[in-house]
C-alpha cells in the first residue's frame, strides 16, 4: 500500500493537467459511489415509522372517525371504476350519512388524498395489489381517487376479469390487480365445493409477476375462512371447517399463518426487493344472523370506541398477521403494516347491505353484503393511508439518499 503511494508520488510530475483532473473526477466519482452504496446499506428501506419518529410521532391507525361535511372525493357519476355490487349510490341506498366521516388520528391530521402529488411521486413506478375481492374493492377506490387527475387505462385482464392491469400514461404508472385469494396454490373442486389448499406451494399467479413491481400490497385473508383441505408434500394433513370428513381440524389461522410465512420466505429469498405493504384483516359486520344468507348490517353511523368488540375470528386472524409481520421485519424484509383493522371495525355503516343489487325490494328478505365496502366509502381511507405511507417512504428516500449522491458529484 505504502509502496503504491510512493510510486504514484514519483510519477506525479509526469501527470498532465488533464490527467490530474481526470484522477480527481475518478476520486470524486468513487466517493460518490461509496456514499451512494453506504446510503443503500444504511437505508436499504425506510419505514414510515422511522420517518415519523424523526419528524413527528404519529400513529396513523390510532384515532377516531369524525364528522366531515366535505364528503367523498368522487361519486358514482364521476368515477367509472366502481363494480356494481359496491355502487351503493347507483343501487339506490337512500341514506348518505356514511359518506360524511373522516378518519382523525389522535396525534396528527391525515392529509386528504393529493392525487397529483401522489402520481408525481409514483412516476415510472408500478404498484400491485395481490389478494381477493376486498383487494379489488380497494383497487377500485384507488382508481377512483386517482381519476380526478388521470383516468387509468385497462391494458390487461385475464379470462374472468379477476386479474387486471391499468396504465396511467401521463405519469407512466402501472397498477396491477392480481387475483390470488390465498396467496398459496389452491384448486376448487367444482363438483364438491371443496377447496384444496397447498400449504407449501405459492400461487404462481402472483410470483410470476412479482419482479415487475416496485410496490406490493397484500390485501386478502377472507378465503381462509372457507371450507378447505390442507395439503403438504402431496399429502392431506388436515382441514378447516370440514365436518364429517374425518380429517384433523387445524383451523383457519393455521393455514393463514403458513401462507404468510411462505410468502415472506419467498420475498426474503428473492433478489427483488419491492416495498411490501401488508393490509390487516377486514372485519365483517353481519348482525342478527351469521353470514351472507341471514345477517344484515343496517347501522347508520360508525361505532364509538369500545362500543363494539370484534368477532373472535376476526381478532385471531389479525393477530396472525401482526405476528407474521413482526417475523418478517426480523428477517429484514421491506415491510410496512397498513393496519386498517381497527378503523374498519368501527364502520358497520359502510357496507352495501341489500344495496349490492340495483334497487332491491327491501320489503323482502334479501342477501346482504356486510363484508365489502360501498364506493365511495370508508375503504377510501385505506388508500389515503396507503398513499401517506408510500409518499413518506419516497420523500425520505430522496432526501436521505439522492441528495447525498448529487452533492459530491
Ligand atoms: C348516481 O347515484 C344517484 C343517486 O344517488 C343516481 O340518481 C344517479 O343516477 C347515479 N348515477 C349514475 C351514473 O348511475
Ligand atoms: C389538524 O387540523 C386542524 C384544523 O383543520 C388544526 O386545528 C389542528 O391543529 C391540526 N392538528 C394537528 C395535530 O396538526
Ligand atoms: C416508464 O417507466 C419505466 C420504469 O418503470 C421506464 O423503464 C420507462 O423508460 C418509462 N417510460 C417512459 C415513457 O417514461
Ligand atoms: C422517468 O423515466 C423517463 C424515461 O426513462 C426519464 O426521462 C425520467 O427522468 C424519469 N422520471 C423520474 C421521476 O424518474
Ligand atoms: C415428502 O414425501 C416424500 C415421500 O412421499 C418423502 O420422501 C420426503 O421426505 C417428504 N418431504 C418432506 C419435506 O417431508
Ligand atoms: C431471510 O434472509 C436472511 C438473509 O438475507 C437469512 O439470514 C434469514 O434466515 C432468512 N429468513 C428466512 C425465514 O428465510
Amino acid at each position: 500500500m505504502a509502496n503504491g503511494w510512493e510510486v504514484d508520488a514519483e510519477e506525479e510530475p509526469r501527470i498532465s493537467h488533464g490527467e490530474r483532473l481526470f484522477n480527481l473526477l475518478l476520486i470524486l466519482l468513487g466517493s460518490a459511489l461509496l456514499i451512494a452504496f453506504s446510503c443503500h446499506l444504511l437505508f436499504p428501506y425506510v419505514t414510515p415509522d422511522s420517518f415519523s419518529s424523526e419528524k413527528e410521532e404519529c400513529d396513523l391507525f390510532s384515532g377516531k372517525w369524525i364528522q366531515d361535511a366535505s364528503g367523498p372525493a368522487y361519486s358514482n357519476t364521476s368515477c367509472s371504476f366502481i363494480s356494481y355490487p359496491q355502487d351503493c349510490l347507483t343501487n339506490g341506498r337512500p341514506d348518505t350519512g356514511y359518506l360524511y366521516w373522516r378518519w382523525k388520528p389522535y396525534d396528527c391530521n391525515l392529509s386528504l388524498m393529493d392525487a397529483r402529488k401522489f402520481l408525481n411521486i409514483m412516476r415510472n413506478k408500478s404498484l400491485a395489489f395481490i389478494g381477493d375481492s376486498i383487494c379489488r374493492n380497494q383497487m377500485e377506490s384507488l382508481l377512483c381517487l386517482l381519476s380526478k387527475v388521470e383516468e387509468a387505462l385497462l391494458v390487461y385482464h385475464d379470462e374472468n376479469f379477476q386479474s387486471k392491469t391499468w396504465y396511467l400514461p401521463s405519469h407512466n404508472v402501472t397498477l396491477g390487480l392480481i387475483w390470488a385469494p390465498f396467496l398459496i396454490k389452491s384448486t376448487e373442486d367444482s363438483s364438491k365445493n371443496d377447496i384444496q389448499l397447498y400449504l407449501d406451494v405459492l400461487d404462481d399467479t402472483w410470483t410470476s409477476q412479482y419482479q415487475k413491481y416496485n410496490y406490493i400490497v397484500l390485501s386478502g385473508g377472507q378465503w381462509f375462512l372457507k371450507e378447505t383441505i390442507f395439503w403438504e408434500n402431496n399429502t392431506v394433513v388436515g382441514c378447516h371447517y370440514c365436518t364429517g370428513k374425518s380429517l384433523r381440524e387445524l383451523g383457519m389461522d393455521y393455514s393463514y399463518r403458513r401462507a404468510l410465512r411462505l410468502v415472506f420466505h419467498f420475498m426474503n429469498m428473492s433478489e427483488h426487493k419491492p416495498l411490501i405493504v401488508l393490509r390487516t384483516w377486514t372485519p365483517s359486520h353481519f348482525e342478527y344472523g351469521q353470514g351472507n344468507s341471514e345477517g344484515v348490517c343496517n347501522r347508520r353511523k360508525p361505532y364509538r370506541e369500545r362500543e363494539y368488540t370484534a368477532d373472535p375470528a376476526d381478532a385471531i386472524m389479525r393477530t396472525v398477521e401482526v405476528e407474521e409481520f413482526q417475523e418478517g421485519l426480523k428477517n429484514g424484509l421491506r415491510l410496512v403494516l397498513l393496519d386498517t383493522y381497527h378503523l374498519a371495525l368501527l364502520r358497520p355503516d359502510g357496507h352495501p347491505g341489500p344495496y349490492r343489487e340495483f334497487h332491491p325490494d327491501i320489503s323482502k328478505k334479501l342477501q346482504n353484503d356486510c363484508l365489502h365496502w360501498c364506493l365511495p366509502g370508508p375503504i377510501d381511507t385505506w388508500n389515503e393511508l396507503l398513499m401517506t405511507i408510500l409518499m413518506s417512504e419516497e420523500e425520505l428516500k430522496s432526501t436521505l439518499c439522492t441528495n447525498w449522491m448529487i452533492v459530491p458529484l
